[in-house]
């Protein structure tokens, strides 16, 4: 019989004594993949094929508030301050997170949560937001959990969130056994203070084909996908060398040819999926041409349109200038 996320919880959560707070408050940064995450073997308990490596960004984040609401029959959702409808898709999946607690007796809550970005600003909420939805849960509860059990309960949620629990650089083994109790993301414990990643923000109008879905069908029907494993293997290998030796020319080309790599099996899926628009390309175009004039700066880009770019503190006066509506992060500040 297949497992559920319910019996992942349980598992984590067994014999915990639990000490419940009134309401707490977390926080967890969004985190962007310099090798992605692109395709499940297991997509109910969200287990990766690939192992992906991440830089989360400082400050920028979700914060989110629990507060038990003693009599309430249901969960009270608000995004940003205005509540959120109890049959939309997000409400569904908070609730579904929270039910994986559940049963260690809080009742209903109310959830207040807030992102430092602008939804659509290119940034992957889902990933700091079900990160600080387990933090959140794990404070009221009052339990102490590891980082790694905290990552695989905030990867039952969104896989991309296991990550989110560090700041800096986080790394998410695929792990292989079926229930996935070593499928985790663990830290790389270096900083790296001159990194810099600007975030260009080309569309803020939602994506037709989620990275759930646009993940599933580029596993079922693009061959391309057989070479995908083999190069976020290479890939991780080169990123975790490039961190270790602090070599950025190594760090930033090998995201940039993951996130082309992963892009190319997008595109070899059927029915085909381009997240590109006409804007995107005359970025990446942009990224190019600078860097062939000698500015070290390279590309990323996830399921959507916008490009983030990776570059470091000495090129950051020229990098604004040819990006004036930049958003430049600077994840170890
Ligand atoms: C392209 O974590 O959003 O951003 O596990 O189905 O919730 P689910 O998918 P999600 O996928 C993120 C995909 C990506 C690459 C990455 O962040 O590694």
């Amino acid at each position: 019989m297949s497992l559920t996320r319910t019996d992942i919880s349980a598992r984590i959560l067994a014999g915990r004594q639990p000490d419940i707070a009134d309401s707490f408050e977390a926080y967890a940064p969004v985190n962007i993949a310099l090798c992605k995450y692109w395709g499940k073997r297991n997509a109910v308990l969200n287990l990766p094929v690939n192992d992906s490596l991440s830089i989360s960004l400082g400050n920028k984040g979700t914060t989110t508030r629990l507060t038990r609401l003693p009599g309430a029959e249901k969960d009270k959702v608000f995004l940003n301050g205005k509540p959120v409808d109890g049959e939309s898709a997000f409400c569904r999946k908070v609730v579904a997170h929270i039910d994986l607690f559940r049963p260690l007796g809080s009742g209903a809550l109310r959830v207040e949560t807030r992102n430092d970005v602008a939804t659509g600003a290119g940034l992957a909420s889902s990933a700091s937001g079900f990160a600080a939805l387990t933090k959140a849960l794990v404070g009221l509860y009052g339990l102490t959990l590891s980082n790694e059990e905290l990552s695989i309960i905030a990867r039952l949620g969104s896989g991309s969130a296991s990550r989110s629990i560090y700041s800096g650089f986080a790394h998410w083994h695929r792990g292989v056994r079926p229930d996935g109790m070593d499928s985790f993301a663990s830290s790389l414990d270096v900083i790296w203070p001159e990194l810099r990643v600007g975030v260009l923000t080309l569309a803020e109008s939602e994506k037709p084909t989620g990275s759930r879905e646009g993940m599933q069908r580029t596993v079922d029907s693009a061959i391309l996908y057989n070479s995908w494993p083999e190069q976020a293997d290479r890939d991780i290998r080169r990123l975790e060398h490039a961190i270790t030796v602090r070599d950025f020319t190594l760090l930033g080309s090998t995201a940039e040819q993951n996130a082309m790599a992963m892009h190319a099996t997008m595109l070899a899926s059927w029915p085909p999926l381009l997240y590109w628009q006409p804007e995107s390309v005359e970025v990446l175009q942009k990224v190019w041409q600078v860097r062939q004039d000698g500015v070290q700066v390279f590309a990323t880009m996830d399921a959507g349109p916008n490009v983030k770019v990776l570059f470091e503190s000495n090129s950051e006066p020229e990098m604004r200038s040819v990006f004036q509506s930049m958003d430049v992060i600077a994840p170890f500040s």
